[in-house]
Order: C-alpha cells, then sequence, then structure tokens
C-alpha cells in the first residue's frame, strides 16, 4: 500500500502547532509554539492574544513541520485540522490555514475533533493499541470516559457537569498563588507532600463527574489558613481526584467489560495520576509518551489519518465549533 502523509494543524488553545505523521502512527515532525510565557502574565489564557499570536505564527510553524519532516508539499495527502472544542478565534486561524492549504495542494481537507485528536496520541505511543478500548479524557477543557468502539465510533459514558478536571488544576493553583499553567506545578508540589487533608469526593449515580466542590473546598481552606502546608494540599487534591477517575472507570469496566483502559489529555501527564491508573488490577492500561500528552498537531494528524481512509472529508464550507463534542 503507498504510504500516506497527512499534515496536522491544532490552533485551539495557546498551542501553534503542525506535524506531518505517515501511515497514521509515525511522526516525522511535531513543531509546537506555546504561547505559555504570553499569556501567564495574566493567570491564563487571553483568548484575542492567543488568535493574534496564531496568526503570527502558523506560517513558520508549517513550514518548519514540512522541512523537519523532509518531504515536499505535494507529498502531502490530505490536510487535518482541528475544527473544535476550543477557542473560536484560535480555531479559525489554523482552520483558515488548513483550508486554504488544502485548496491549494488539491488534497482533502479533514475537520478533526480536538477530543478525538488527544485519544489517538496513543496510537502514535503505542503500535499495539487497537479499538475497541476505554479512555478516560481529562484535559484543560474535557473531562470523559469514552467507548471508542472503532477508529471512528465513539461512545461516550460520562462527562463531567461542571469544570474540567485541568481547569480545577488551574484553578487550585492559581488559589495557592503557584502560578500558570498550575497542573504541572501541582505536580511539582505534590511530590514533597503527604495525603494527610481531607477533601470532599463528589460521587453521581452514573458515569458523570464534577469537580467544582473540590475546588470549592480547597479555596475555603486556603482562605481560612492561608499558611496550610500547600505540599500536604497538593498531594491531598491530586488523590481526591484520582480517586474520582479511577472509581467511574471501575464502574466503566464493570459495564462494558472492556478491560483495556487508555488515559489521555493534558492532565494524564500528572505523575501520580499516572502511577494510580497504573494500579488498576487485570487491566492493560495505555498512557500517552509525555510530550503527547498537552495539544500537539502530531495527535491530530493521527486522527485524521483514520478519518482519511474510512472517508471522513470535510469540505470548505467547514466552520469552527467551539463546543463540538465527541
Ligand atoms: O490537553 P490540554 O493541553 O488542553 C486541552 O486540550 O484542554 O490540557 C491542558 C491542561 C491544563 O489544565 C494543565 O494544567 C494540565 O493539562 N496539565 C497537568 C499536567 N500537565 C498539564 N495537570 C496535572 N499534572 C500535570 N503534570
Amino acid at each position: 500500500m503507498k504510504d500516506i502523509y497527512i499534515l496536522g494543524i491544532e490552533s485551539s488553545c495557546d498551542e501553534t502547532a503542525a506535524s506531518i505523521v505517515k501511515n497514521g502512527r509515525e511522526v516525522l515532525s511535531n513543531i509546537i509554539n506555546t504561547q505559555i510565557d504570553i499569556h501567564k502574565l495574566y493567570g491564563g489564557v487571553v483568548p484575542e492574544i492567543a488568535s493574534r499570536s496564531h496568526i503570527l505564527n502558523i506560517s513558520e510553524v508549517v513550514k518548519m513541520a514540512i522541512k523537519e519532516a523532509n518531504i515536499n508539499l505535494e507529498d502531502i495527502d490530505a490536510v487535518a485540522c482541528t475544527y473544535g472544542p476550543g477557542l473560536v478565534g484560535a480555531l479559525l486561524v489554523g482552520l483558515s490555514y488548513g483550508k486554504a492549504l488544502s485548496y491549494a495542494l488539491n488534497v482533502p481537507l479533514i475537520g478533526t475533533n480536538h477530543i478525538e485528536g488527544h485519544i489517538a496520541a496513543n496510537f502514535i505511543t503505542h503500535k499495539d493499541l487497537e479499538p475497541p478500548f476505554l479512555c478516560v479524557m481529562m484535559s484543560g477543557g474535557n473531562t470523559q470516559i469514552v467507548h471508542i468502539k472503532s477508529y471512528t465510533e465513539f461512545e461516550v459514558l460520562g462527562r463531567t457537569k461542571d469544570d474540567a478536571i485541568g481547569e480545577a488544576f488551574d484553578k487550585v493553583a492559581r488559589i495557592m498563588e503557584l502560578g500558570y499553567p498550575g497542573g504541572p506545578k501541582i505536580d511539582e508540589l505534590g511530590k514533597k507532600g503527604k495525603p494527610t487533608i481531607n477533601l470532599p469526593k463528589t460521587h453521581l449515580d452514573n458515569l458523570d463527574f464534577s469537580f467544582s466542590g473540590i475546588k470549592t473546598a480547597v479555596m475555603n481552606l486556603h482562605h481560612k489558613n492561608p499558611d496550610i502546608n500547600k505540599a500536604d494540599l497538593c498531594k491531598s487534591f491530586e488523590k481526591t481526584v484520582a480517586e474520582m477517575l479511577i472509581d467511574n472507570t471501575k464502574k466503566a469496566i464493570e459495564l462494558t467489560g472492556i478491560k483495556t483502559i487508555v488515559i489521555a489529555g493534558g492532565v494524564s501527564a500528572n505523575s501520580y495520576i499516572r502511577d494510580e491508573f497504573l494500579k488498576l488490577k487485570n487491566c492493560k492500561v495505555y498512557m500517552p509518551d509525555m510530550k503527547l500528552c498537552t495539544d500537539n498537531a502530531a495527535m491530530i494528524a493521527s486522527a485524521g489519518f483514520y478519518d482519511f481512509i474510512n472517508g471522513k472529508i470535510s469540505d470548505l464550507t467547514l466552520n469552527a465549533e467551539p463546543d463540538l463534542k465527541i
């Protein structure tokens, strides 16, 4: 079979990224221009600044991805582009660029769901991984348990009712004045702490999550006692949210009988959460390579590859969908 080269483009939040992936699983280049240093001045992502920064960087990032992959523009078989979920202005930059390039090269455009991209990061890391499996998606904008039935068929079994888990990490870090993005800061400080502080776990009857209660509990504790041991608070927070994730994962295993578990999204980089998932008994657990946990375009190219070979092609009327679901 002829090799298939997909150009992936990602601009849904604060990373401008482009990548060339061969046959869905082999990364030839993975260029990421992160805006973290700009947004950390404001304590979070400023959407307007994100869009402008994507405009400034997209062209160079795509050129670098093609150069580093050592291919020519004419070798590209399709352009896969994130069209949601994310910040509308940010999404539009990558999508418009991707549409223009696919038109100019006369190759198909593939609108890619960013959440499906995070799941596909595991196809790159684990060459043996194939559906069906359960994926616990934990990112800055989403938290859900998804049944991946095939490369293009997904069923959401449960999702957060309020905050995404990454949002909770970032807000808790902000309360403790640890800096932005908060997840990695909590991860580091938590390594020095003990899980001695009792925090509330929200249990719902189904497979949904809720992280606003624990966020408020940390806020109240910190306000009442500003001298609280921050390392212990970080570790206790990680332990409690990890339990919530694992409890629902066990329920999903029981419900479906599927014992192949995959984690994905920015929070899957958390060292404590990774260790806890590895303790799941009688299951095969997969997690993405650390550099593929947070936003990148290789995962978009990989997800786009499976859409491409299954005939899921978009047209040039495709618009950005900030609230796109699986
Ligand atoms: O997946 P992602 O890059 O963005 C979305 O697609 O939503 O996830 C970003 C989130 C942020 O909330 C960030 O704080 C969190 O992932 N994160 C972490 C870690 N690294 C990134 N959270 C906990 N521990 C980490 N090591």
